[in-house]
């Protein structure tokens, strides 16, 4: 039941290649890419001259209807993983959450039940890790061989909430590792940090702006370096999520010359903006408070040159929307939780619309990355570092029909309203970027037609993951 399309005259760009071309999606798949290919009347065909072939974008950090402590995201999978289509994003990676009753099994089973009926786009799941002891590293392994979930997720921040101590860390990197998946974790030393907290709330410095002085990039460097010498110790790789400083990057530089398997990302937020728009201490502000905070200028020239360098190695989002007014869930999921107390502004911000066009514009036109290496950044090596490729990532023979086109010689201006998100609002509103998604292909089926909406929920799959392809 699958339409056969060819796409003509495109551009295709891949993290390695750079070449004009055609390509016939047939059956789900890219099935044959060559000069003048001829077809019947009966296929579909797409003039993408002009265009930029893309594989689908891979999105390797989301939180959709996450529940974090006593507050859940905005975004369900449906609304989450339609905005992520419209953005050029056909596979995404959410979280299931370990819970204290449940396994990671159950976890995982949970996740996949809400999301079923929902996604609009490909899926997998990390599952985060708050407790270990024999049953769980059982159950990890389960999950690693028979149900496709090859990653997990630990906390060295939110004491009480996520957090995870260093042997347990440990532990699930000397078993993960050995069986050939990856620990993503969150390098923050908690609870410095929440002493910090404690003591500016009895200071009486209660606004926004106090979130990201007391969560300091020494920390988030302590953290990284700590994870580093825990993974070396137990010969595992190891990922670092949502990296914002020079001070994480500097040991991460320094541990991938001594050949340790450290891999890491950053988030367009922290290209895009720094740390001066905390100099304002109205609640505004509570649209930038998420964890890591934005950092420094200084900290974007270092963010820039690991990109180029390949010491960082992905963009992901960590789309975490919470709304600024009351949310369709109320204030559980909105950021007004905390307009008495900044630690309770749920931390997080929406972006996993706006990801490739945004980098697109500050990355690519800017001429800090070449295409190929967005493509990379974007899709090619998420998809890698997570045991997706090359079903994802790449446009090539065989691979999953996921194909964007993208317009590189159009420019828009964002706004909340016109995304496809739950949230409220976005950090770019009313921000002129350079580039537009022009049609998104999920297997074959044309699910973005320019603002046009041809998906369905419940479309998505559930992709079963494979090994780290780290090196
Ligand atoms: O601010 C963020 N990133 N919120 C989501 C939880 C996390 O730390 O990833
Ligand atoms: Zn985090
Ligand atoms: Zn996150
Ligand atoms: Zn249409």
């Amino acid at each position: 039941t699958h339409t056969t399309t060819l796409i003509r005259n495109g551009r295709i760009i891949t993290a390695s290649d750079d070449y004009v071309a055609d390509v016939l999606l047939q059956d789900g798949k890219v099935h044959t890419i060559g000069k003048g290919i001829e077809v019947g009347p009966d296929v579909r065909v797409v003039d993408a001259s002009g265009l930029y072939v893309l594989p689908g974008g891979v999105d390797t950090h989301v939180h959709l209807e996450n529940v974090i402590g006593p507050t859940i995201t905005t975004d369900t999978f449906a609304s989450g993983t339609k905005a992520a289509a419209f953005g050029g994003t056909t596979t995404i990676v959410d979280f299931a959450l370990q819970t204290e009753l449940d396994s990671p099994l159950g976890a995982i089973a949970r996740a996949q039940r809400s999301a079923e009926s929902q996604v609009n786009v490909d899926y997998s799941l990390h599952v985060i890790i708050k407790r270990v002891d024999e049953q769980v590293l059982r159950d990890v392994r389960h999950a690693m061989h028979f149900e496709g979930v090859t990653s997990f997720k630990m906390f060295m921040a939110y004491p009480g909430v996520m957090m995870a101590d260093d042997a347990s860390i440990f532990r699930m990197l000397r078993q993960v590792g050995a069986d050939g998946g990856m620990v993503a974790l969150h390098a923050e030393n908690g609870t410095v940090i929440d002493l910090l907290i404690k003591e500016a709330l009895e200071a009486g410095h209660t606004s926004p702006r106090y979130h990201a002085l007391t969560r300091p990039s020494l920390m988030e460097g302590e953290a990284t370096h700590r994870g580093i010498r825990l993974a070396e110790l137990a010969q595992a790789p190891i990922y670092f999520v949502h990296v914002s400083s020079n001070d994480a990057l500097k040991h991460i530089v320094s541990a991938r010359a001594e050949g340790i398997p450290v891999f890491a990302e950053t988030c367009p937020h922290y290209l895009l903006f720094d740390d001066s728009v905390y100099d304002n201490d109205d609640f505004e502000t509570a649209k930038y408070v998420m964890t890591p905070p934005l950092r420094k200028p200084d900290d974007q020239k270092h963010l820039w040159r690991a990109l180029r360098y390949d010491d960082l190695q992905v963009i992901a989002t960590d789309h975490c929307p919470f709304c600024m007014k009351e949310g369709h869930l109320g204030l559980r999921s909105s950021k007004l939780r905390g307009t008495k107390n900044f630690a309770e502004i749920p931390n997080g911000a929406p972006g996993i619309e706006t990801r490739l066009v945004s980098l697109f514009d500050i990355g690519v036109m800017q001429g800090k990355l070449s295409l190929n290496r967005f493509v990379e950044l974007t899709s090619t090596t998420p998809a890698k570092l997570f045991g997706l490729f090359p079903k994802k990532g790449t446009v090539a023979v065989g691979s999953d029909a996921d194909i964007v086109l993208f317009n590189p010689n159009v420019s828009q201006t964002i706004h909340a309203k016109h995304l496809h998100s739950n949230c409220d609002h976005t950090l770019l509103e009313g921000r002129s970027l350079q580039g537009r998604v022009e049609k998104v292909f999920l297997r074959g089926n044309l699910i973005v037609d320019g603002e046009h909406w041809h998906g369905r929920e419940g479309m998505g799959q559930f992709v079963k993951r494979g090994e780290v392809r780290a090196f």
